[in-house]
């Protein structure tokens, strides 16, 4: 067989999206965001999502076979999200790939979510090396994991034990005064401020570090954070937000880096590949290329576009698994919002 056609879907959060790739080539990477029906809300509503996704999802997989010059009829293989997200979110996508496969006469694999924004970079950069370190940082996660066969698994080496990366940006950018989702706002802000506050990094004192070597906590920053910011209101005086901004995003890729490196050493990798929506945050690209080039490690980064969650990515994975002749998921696949990597 040709390299494999493969349409993959994406709804475990907010974003409804529909990717098509031909082998690593990608054709069609088409997303239709409900953010900002969430914003005046502050967080991701999962009823809102359920139903922007349900509305979207025809359209979608319309707009991504115009844009590759494909016909549903030319598919391979039909890939899916089924886990971890938001429940609802999960099952308009899990339930669309379904009628798709049943219809189509096609396989269908449902992914996980986690796995697949490791593979998307493979759309970019080629195959992964046979074993290197993915660090996913996003609004719902923050782990570091050991990648060798991708479509086998990957193994946890550790989390965040309270909020995501990407959930502190957004929580430390409301405090802030910023727009949700506040991650490219801090981003935007810090690049004129100075790092001139010097907020805790979590989970690195060495009595941290013998239980949590690999783990990570934003909620003490994030608290850090709004305490001092408290304390410039009380008395008066204005807070600098550039600085603050700067500062907050200092401390988290500081910690980020560190222990993605600690990490590469440890399991003797030479290549950590970094996704999730957070991956985007361009002082986390500038800090972990340069220290990584320090220690001989190659930084692998998808555009910003491939880091937030999209279809590309599990149309990615699913190529893959079409192309390792993994077995398709049965068409019971359920979805499943707490999916383990
Ligand atoms: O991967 P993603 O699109 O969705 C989840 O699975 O969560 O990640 C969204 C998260 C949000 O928390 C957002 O604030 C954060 O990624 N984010 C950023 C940047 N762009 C997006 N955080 C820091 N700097 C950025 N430039
Ligand atoms: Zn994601």
């Amino acid at each position: 067989m040709s390299e494999p056609l493969v349409l993959g879907i994406e709804t475990s959060c907010d974003e409804t999206g529909v990717g098509i790739v031909r082998g690593h080539t990608l054709l069609a990477d088409a997303v239709a965001s409900s953010v900002e029906e969430h914003a005046r809300f502050g967080g991701v509503v999962p009823e809102v999502a359920s139903r922007a996704h349900l509305e979207a999802m025809v359209p979608t997989i319309e707009r991504a076979c115009a844009t590759a010059g494909v016909s549903l009829r030319d598919l391979d293989a039909i890939a899916v999200t089924s886990g971890p997200g938001l429940a609802g979110a999960l099952l308009v996508g899990v339930a669309s790939a379904k009628a798709l496969a049943l219809g189509l006469d096609k396989p269908l694999y449902g992914v996980n979510h986690l796995a697949s924004h490791v593979a998307v970079d493979q759309l970019e950069h080629g195959p992964l090396p046979e074993r290197c370190l993915a660090m996913l940082v996003s609004g719902g996660h923050s782990s570091l994991l050991l990648v060798d066969d991708i479509t086998l698994g990957v193994t946890p080496l550790g989390a965040t034990i309270d909020d995501a990366a990407g959930e502190a940006f957004d929580k430390v950018a409301r405090v802030l005064g910023l727009p949700f989702p506040g991650g490219p706002h801090i981003d935007r802000v810090a690049a004129d401020g100075e790092i001139t506050i010097d907020f805790p990094r979590g989970l690195t004192s060495r009595k941290d570090l013998e239980r949590h070597r690999f783990d990570f906590s934003f909620s003490g920053l994030k608290t850090a954070v709004a305490r001092w910011v408290e304390a410039r209101e009380r008395a008066g005086e204005p807070v600098p937000v550039a600085d603050v901004a700067a500062s907050f995003q200092e401390a988290v890729c500081d910690v980020l880096v560190r222990k993605a490196l600690d990490a590469a050493a440890e399991h003797d990798v030479d290549t950590i590949m970094i996704g999730g929506g957070v991956a985007a945050n361009s002082r986390l690209r500038a800090m972990a290329e340069s220290r990584a080039a320090d220690r001989g490690i190659r930084i692998r980064v998808p555009r910003p576009g491939l880091c937030t969650d999209n279809g590309a990515m599990v149309a990615a994975l699913g190529s893959e698994l079409v192309a390792r002749g993994r077995t398709p998921s049965a068409l019971d696949l359920p979805a499943d919002s707490s999916q383990p990597i």
